[in-house]
């Protein structure tokens, strides 16, 4: 069931508010001022492991900044495909992390059972609950996406996303390096993002005539810095999966080693960079890119669209959000870019050729 929208990805992206909203009353106190998780030993804990394929390894990029910012706890990120087979050493104290939307991904499976009698602890993050890969962790953390049906994953990332922000901020709080009232604060901000997510949402214009253009391109880059880095990956993949448009991403200060040699007029860039600690050094990337007749999208908010438009192609306005929830807004604008584009491309949006939704083959 549809529920009214005209594929199954609109409907999971229309969802999000409502799945956030229904994870985070699982996971906080019902006054929101506590997080309730399983016991992990943060304290204790020497360094996370955090494995996935596709977009939940996207997830674990995004979370290995908020462990590492918010946490201060080694952490180390890859793909299991890659992982698997490097045996890769696990010093004590190490804790595993496996992130999948099926629990049945082949490869991230494999990772997991590599990693059985090396990491101290298992944890996952699945959206099905009866999973291999749950059945098989020490704890595992429901994301409450309920069904993704469109082989293109949106809920479950930012779902994902939301519940590892809860890990990385226990994790936090249990180290010692989030006080209780910067706790209590980011709980506050975090119980206003569905609102938020809402309002995003309902301003969502601008999108069908900028991908309108997109959808004319060969090849689109997607630029962003610091947890902008993670989305630019995530909106490319999307792109990629759904429009069968050659889409890249890279971290901004990686242009000038290589990827500006690709941009002339033909090449959209799309920015992904709220008016945050390290707009200034992605808005000089993106005069680079100016300067060469590229033609940018910059997708900020809207002190960053007054501050650096000037000379931009196109631009999209989103909501302000705490820095540290950016990634699960600029999700959406990731999503949405793929959606519409696809749409204009008039290509299967649900049902890409190619991909399955459960990768269960190596
Ligand atoms: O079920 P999983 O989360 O383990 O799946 C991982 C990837 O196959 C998946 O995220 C894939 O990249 C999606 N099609 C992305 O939209």
């Amino acid at each position: 069931d549809k529920g009214g929208h005209r594929h199954f990805m609109a409907k999971e992206i229309a969802e999000q508010p409502i799945v956030i909203g229904d994870a985070l009353t699982h996971y906080l106190t019902s006054d929101a001022t506590d997080i309730v998780l399983p016991e992990i030993d943060f304290a204790n804990m020497s360094r996370m492991t955090m494995v996935a394929c596709g977009t939940a390894y996207y997830a674990c990029v995004t979370a290995k900044y908020w462990f590492e910012q918010l946490a201060k706890l080694p952490c180390e990120i890859d793909i299991a495909s890659e992982f698997r087979y490097r045996e890769p050493p696990m010093p004590a104290g190490s804790a595993a992390l496996f992130v999948s939307q099926s629990g049945e991904t082949a490869d991230t499976l494999a990772a997991l059972r590599y990693c059985k009698g090396k990491a101290d602890t298992i944890l996952s993050v699945v959206n099905v609950p009866e999973s291999s890969i749950a059945r098989e962790s020490d704890v595992a953390l429901p994301i409450l996406a309920g069904a993704e049906i469109g082989v293109a994953s949106t809920k479950a990332f930012t779902c994902q996303l939301t519940v590892l922000l809860l890990l990385a901020l226990r994790a936090g709080h249990q180290r010692g390096h989030i006080s209780d009232a910067d706790l209590a604060t980011h709980l506050a901000d975090l119980r206003g993002l569905p609102g938020v997510l809402n309002h995003a949402l309902s301003q969502t214009n601008g999108f069908e005539d900028v991908c309108a253009e997109l959808a004319e391109a060969k090849d689109i880059l997607f630029l962003g810095r610091g947890l902008m880095y993670p989305l630019a990956l995530e909106g490319a993949l999307k792109l990629k999966e759904i429009s069968y448009i050659h889409a890249e991403a890279y971290a901004s200060g990686e242009l000038k080693h290589g990827p500006i040699a690709l941009i002339d007029q033909t090449v959209p860039v799309v920015v992904l960079a709220p008016r945050d600690s390290l707009f200034d050094k992605t808005v000089s990337n993106m005069q680079e890119v100016m300067a060469r007749n590229g033609r940018v999208l910059l997708i900020s908010d809207k002190k960053g669209i007054h501050e650096a438009k000037d000379g931009t192609w196109r631009t999209l306005t989103m909501p302000d959000v705490a820095p540290v929830l950016t990634p699960i807004l600029y999700a959406l604008p990731a999503q949405l870019l793929a959606y519409h584009t696809a749409i204009a491309k008039g290509t299967d949006v649900d049902q890409p050729r190619n991909l399955a939704k459960s990768v269960t083959v190596e």
